[in-house]
């Protein structure tokens, strides 16, 4: 079952100047970057009270980041994710009525210890949707800082 909006998700190609944009203009504070070697992408995040923004820079060359910031090189929108509460029965419930969950079977987690799974754009009206598991349906709130799992 979808219970939220996690994030959005920003590919930018400095993720410092992303942030001190953010900050100047906005006032909104970028958290620490991390590295999700997996993924080949460094991530950082603006704490919202009801959703995040998520910032990701390349890690490495040819990373899949990289394939689209070479598309766009200023950035955009990559994808935005939704809070399940449990990953492997929503994953079921959809590729059962057809849509496709991108890396079936092998089991992913975000940099913050948290199950995720991306959906294939075409079977969600043309954007990239990653799924991400919170049992009970919130994701943990610790005033605004989370605890890296
Ligand atoms: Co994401």
């Amino acid at each position: 079952m979808i219970t939220g909006l996690s994030h959005v998700s920003i590919a930018v190609p400095d993720l410092e100047a992303a942030a001190k944009r953010l900050k100047e203009i906005y006032g909104l504070s970028v958290g620490a970057p991390k590295v999700n070697e997996e993924q080949g992408v460094r991530l950082a995040y603006v704490e919202l009270p009801n959703a995040r923004i998520e910032l990701m820079e390349p890690a490495r060359p040819g990373s899949p980041i990289s394939n689209f910031l070479q598309r766009n090189p200023a950035g955009g929108i990559h994808h935005f994710c939704l809070n399940v509460d449990d990953l492997a029965a929503a994953a079921a419930r959809i590729t059962a009525k057809g849509a496709r969950v991108l890396g079936e079977g092998r089991e992913s987690r975000n940099v913050h210890g948290e199950r995720i799974a991306f959906v294939h754009p075409k079977d969600f009206l043309g954007a990239l949707v990653e799924l991400e598991e919170h049992k009970g349906g919130m994701r943990d709130e610790g005033g605004g800082m989370r605890a890296e799992g």
